[in-house]
């Protein structure tokens, strides 16, 4: 029995130096290992070994039964790992891994953004109006009457009920006045604005603009001009130049553009516009007093400033981008450098 036990040893051990794959590994353990296999059958003769050496007859027994199993194992490990190792053939582990794309921000979420946290900071709070407005809305309760041109059938989107696509975020300034609590009020209202205007390098007939308003007794000049430097140089860098060019708009009085000069390398610097601004005109106070039914926003107590700029400009500045179209044209050739 003990001869029969090293001779199936070192026969199974021969047999399993050369496994060459799972399925000769399978049929190598049912062989040796299985109910019916040659372990099994020597295990069987136990029963006719003299009783006195049935104890060092076992013990070898599950010697061999375990020094085959360790084999079986090493074998299982060793196809494994061969298997692996074949996997990574012709792949150069050590050249760098491609990195997933991740997407990024539009360019105008981006300024957005920046824009809005500047002005957060300095305690304006974002409020939000309707894009299809009332003519109230729009234009009368901002002071402009009906032969402006803002108002022309050519240059506006209206729709049969008289209401319009409004043609900039102004609307918001009497929106939030009509239903504010009380004074001081400090809002900044981003948003579509939309007019009938061809398309080219510098339009887009619909657009974003960044609204500003400032409501308080005492309200100067002086705040509005603090105010708007602070931010543009916060946006394009403290050494820009900025100036107020004085102008016209029918809800503000004084009212200005304001020009950053922009000095592009190998060019020669030039004044472009960049937002339009002032200080709220009384009669605008006079309607939102009206439309209300009280004296919060009445002209002898509070005073204001407004300002209004379009998005899109301020990125095509900011990252020098030459064509507006570019921004809503989803090129993502284009939109990944700001990725
Ligand atoms: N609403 C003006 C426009 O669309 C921009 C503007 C100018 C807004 C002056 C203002 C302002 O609030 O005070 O061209």
């Amino acid at each position: 029995m003990e001869t029969a036990l090293d001779q199936l040893l070192s026969a199974a051990l021969t047999d399993l130096e050369t496994i060459p794959d799972a399925k000769a590994l399978e049929s190598a353990r049912v062989k040796y290992l299985g109910k019916k296999g040659s372990l099994a059958a020597l295990a069987a003769g136990m029963r006719d070994v003299p009783a006195d050496q049935k104890k060092s007859v076992g013990q070898k027994l599950n010697d061999v039964r375990s020094a085959i199993t360790a084999r079986l194992e090493a074998a299982r490990t060793n196809l494994q790992a061969a298997a692996d190792s074949h996997a990574l053939d012709g792949i150069d582990s050590s050249l760098p891994g491609r990195t997933a794309f991740t997407g990024g921000l539009h360019p105008l979420t981006l300024i957005l953004d920046e824009a809005v946290s500047v002005l957060r900071r300095l305690g304006f709070a974002v409020a939000e109006g309707p894009e299809i407005e009332t003519e109230f809305h729009c234009f009368d309760a901002l002071n402009t009457p009906e032969d402006h041109p803002a108002r022309n059938e050519k240059d506006t989107f209206y729709f049969e009920t008289g209401e319009l696509l409004r043609t900039h975020t102004s609307s918001v300034q009497i929106r939030t006045m009509e239903t504010a609590e009380d004074t001081p009020l400090r809002i900044i209202a981003p948003g579509s604005a939309f007019r009938r205007d061809e398309i080219d390098a510098t339009h887009l007939s619909s657009f974003n603009q960044l609204e500003g308003l400032y409501v308080d007794e005492k309200v100067t000049l002086a705040d509005l001009k603090g105010t708007l430097e602070y931010f543009f140089h916060c946006l394009f860098g403290k050494a820009t130049e900025i100036r107020f060019r004085p102008h016209f708009f029918p809800f503000t009085e004084p009212s200005y553009e304001i020009d950053i000069r922009l000095e592009a390398k190998g060019k020669q610097p030039k004044w472009i516009e960049i937002a339009g601004c002032g200080i709220v005109d009384p009669a605008v106070f006079e309607a939102v007093c009206q439309s209300r039914g009280d004296h919060l926003f009445d002209p002898e107590r509070v005073t204001g400033f407004a300002f209004g700029m379009g998005l899109e400009r301020l990125a095509m500045i900011r990252w020098g981008i030459s064509d507006i179209r570019l921004l809503i044209e989803n090129d993502i050739r284009f939109l990944k450098q700001f990725a």
